[in-house]
């Protein structure tokens, strides 16, 4: 059961597709005013979600900011990433759940203050909270995913492996990361394009002397199985001779200061300005502008910079470039402005919230209200825009900035990880969360984005990403490359993406069943085994579907893990793409030899799971009759497959078949 309860007069989100009858007040488990919420937390209580945040499986402990912030850091201490996902999910003695639905910054301190106590401090106080009572965490899981309307589903092609760098600089870059994968016989779908394919980084041009022909080169690497992905930042360039800018700017799309003229930031093209996508017609006209790429056959982008991230505010630099200037015959006043004006640039994200201001419904808001917004909106933009240019295709969409509400139009990659072991283990942990919240098409930087990575972490986190719906190895302009085949291991890389292709019947129908039923690809223990205590308090292993769960390496030099099993299942070793042994194991905790490069599945008993056939490059269709079934005993029920042709847009149960 759902329940709303309203304080004040919050600003639309569009996050929730039912309406919900206002319940009276009394009936609301929490303590609260709008403004400040308390909770008392039982010893067992576990809190989950939050989506896109740091920290555990379990949100105790902790104090967490729902602002959407370029955070490059990640680290343990960071309180917001770059995502406002407000849903919580309670499961004690009884399970709860908790979604603020509002635009209004949140702190959220689970039991930080006071181990014993939630309490949840918003700025204004205008929102809608809705607590949702089930059976069980799945139950509820269910009911807020309804509540929120359908997961984004991409083409199926985007399961595939992606390759991606900042500073591929030409088409000749790029052909030769293709060969090199096609030459060794690593699979590959997608090659990602950063920003420099653009022309002075600014959106919706080509750099044409280094990707000349862009047309033919989408058409050359199609041929090739390959779909090149295009990144999309949130700033305009400002430049009079670009029509895009020019037209934006008359027609008054562009973010205003409080007088009314465009405000001016800077990006990677240097000056931007950021079209207001909570304005209906700019949302619009923005969306309009990926024809540019899709009319030239593009059919992916990956939309950036979108929490926004400012590197300045124009005028505020000005000011300061100004100060520099009169420094030689400095007084203690200029000195003192002086020293002032570097602080505010440096505050340049508390600038922001009170100088921007949006058109939002008819109304002016200022930035500070709706800027969890943002990225939301851009991606929105993109999404709405998609339905008119492409209605009868799907097209592979996510963001760094994210709302709830946003998952219906795209989904996210976990941001700018760094090359480090915590984040691997970060990015695994946040899987579940994100799937409560309804962002399914995810995955991290695999590799990590920043920092040098090192050959066994790559190869760790690809035999994580293996099984998560966005596979892409991403790194930063200036660090180790990263392409697997610059390591000594790169046949073990290879390995395990080829796998990757072998488990896709089983990892596609579990997408799309947890998008079309509302449901988590992937679950925190804590789901499957409520009564178990020790399962419940597991954080580095993860229930994918029904079927498998999975227990990764994930720290350097080590050549296995303790496993723990809340009941019998098989361990199945694969080598590769190749199944090389497995063994039946009791309950209880095991030491499983894992060394690098093979990849551990656990097979419930009476499961089965579903394989491809060996020797893919790229992702096809498969006629259900190739595949090959494993299974743990016998079956408590069927297999169901859901398999469509992964591009059109009819879906439903009626795709699935029973195994
Ligand atoms: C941001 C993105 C990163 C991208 C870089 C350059 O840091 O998060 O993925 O490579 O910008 O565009």
């Amino acid at each position: 059961m759902i329940r709303k309860f309203r304080f004040g007069c919050p600003i639309e989100t569009d996050s929730v597709v039912l309406s919900v009858q206002e319940a009276p007040r009394e009936e609301l488990f929490l303590q609260g005013d709008g403004h400040r919420f308390q909770y008392s937390l039982a010893p067992e209580e576990i809190v989950y979600g939050l989506g896109e945040q740091v920290r555990g499986i379990n949100k105790r402990g902790w104090i967490y900011k729902s602002i959407t912030t370029d955070e490059p850091f990640h680290e343990e201490t960071a309180q917001s990433l770059y995502a406002a996902h407000n849903f919580l999910l309670l499961s004690g003695r009884e399970h709860r759940g908790l979604f603020l639905d509002t635009p209004e910054f949140i702190t959220w301190d689970i039991g930080y203050t006071r181990g014993d106590t939630m309490s949840i401090t918003l700025d204004k106080g205008n929102v809608d909270v809705y607590v949702i009572d089930g059976e069980d965490p799945d139950d509820i899981v269910r009911q807020f995913r309804r509540l929120i309307g359908r997961s984004y589903i991409p083409p199926k092609w985007a399961f595939g492996y992606g390759q991606c760098r900042w500073s591929y600089q030409s088409a000749e870059e790029v052909r030769e990361v293709v060969r090199r994968h096609r030459e060794a016989g690593t699979p590959l779908d997608m090659l990602y394009l950063d920003i420099d394919y653009m022309d002075g980084y600014a959106d919706f041009t080509i750099n044409t002397k280094a990707f000349p022909a862009f047309e033919a080169f989408v058409e050359e690497m199609r041929r090739d199985h390959i779909h090149l992905i295009p990144i999309i930042d949130a700033g305009i360039r400002v430049d009079p001779d670009n029509a895009l800018y020019s037209e934006a700017h008359e027609k008054g799309y562009f973010v205003k200061d409080e007088a009314g003229e465009d405000v001016v930031v800077g990006v990677w093209p240097g000056d931007c300005c950021f079209p207001d996508f909570l304005n209906d017609d700019a949302r619009r006209w923005f969306g309009e502008q990926y024809r540019f790429l899709t009319e030239k056959g593009i059919d992916g982008f990956w939309n950036d910079m979108n929490e926004p991230s400012v590197f300045y505010i124009r005028k505020e630099k000005d000011m300061l470039l100004k100060l520099i200037e009169s420094l030689d015959h400095v007084d203690d006043k200029v000195y003192d402005e002086f020293e002032q004006k570097q602080k505010q640039l440096l505050d340049r994200y508390g600038i922001m919230l009170d100088a921007f201001y949006h058109r939002y419904r008819g109304r002016t808001y200022k930035h500070r209200d709706v800027h969890n917004l943002f990225g939301y909106f851009m991606t929105r933009s993109a999404g709405e825009a998609f339905e008119r240019l492409e209605p009868e295709k799907r097209i592979l969409l996510f963001s760094r900035g994210s709302f709830i509400g946003m998952h219906r139009y795209g989904g996210v990659w976990q941001g700018d990880n760094n090359s480090w072991w915590d984040h691997l283990r970060m990015n695994f942990r946040m899987m579940p969360s994100l799937n409560m919240c309804g962002f399914l098409y995810t995955g991290a930087d695999c590799g990590g984005f920043s920092k040098d990575t090192t050959e066994d972490l790559l190869l760790r986190w690809l035999s994580v990403s293996v099984f998560t719906p966005l596979m892409r190895n991403h790194s930063a302009i200036g660090t180790r490359r990263q392409e697997v085949y610059r390591f000594s291991n790169e046949a073990l890389s290879r390995g395990v993406i080829k796998l990757r292709y072998r488990l896709l019947p089983y990892l596609y129908s579990e997408y799309m069943k947890a998008a079309v039923r509302g449901t988590m690809m992937f679950r925190p223990l804590g789901f499957v085994y409520g009564h178990d205590r020790i399962a419940r308090e597991i954080e580095d292993q993860l229930m994918i579907g029904e079927e498998i769960m999975i227990a990764p390496v994930m720290e350097q030099n080590r050549s296995g893990r303790m496993v723990y099993l809340p009941e019998r299942m098989r361990a199945l070793h694969f080598t590769g793409d190749k199944l090389c042994s497995s063994e039946d194991l009791e309950p209880g905790t095991h030491y499983v030899d894992m060394p690098l490069g093979d990849v551990c599945i656990f097979l419930r008993e009476g499961k089965k799971l579903p394989l491809a056939p060996e020797g893919f490059e790229y992702t096809v269709n498969l006629p259900v009759s190739e595949l090959e079934l494993l299974s743990f005993g016998e079956a408590d029920r069927p297999y169901e497959l859901y398999d469509d042709d992964g591009n059109t847009k009819e879906y439903g149960e009626e795709h699935i078949v029973l195994l």
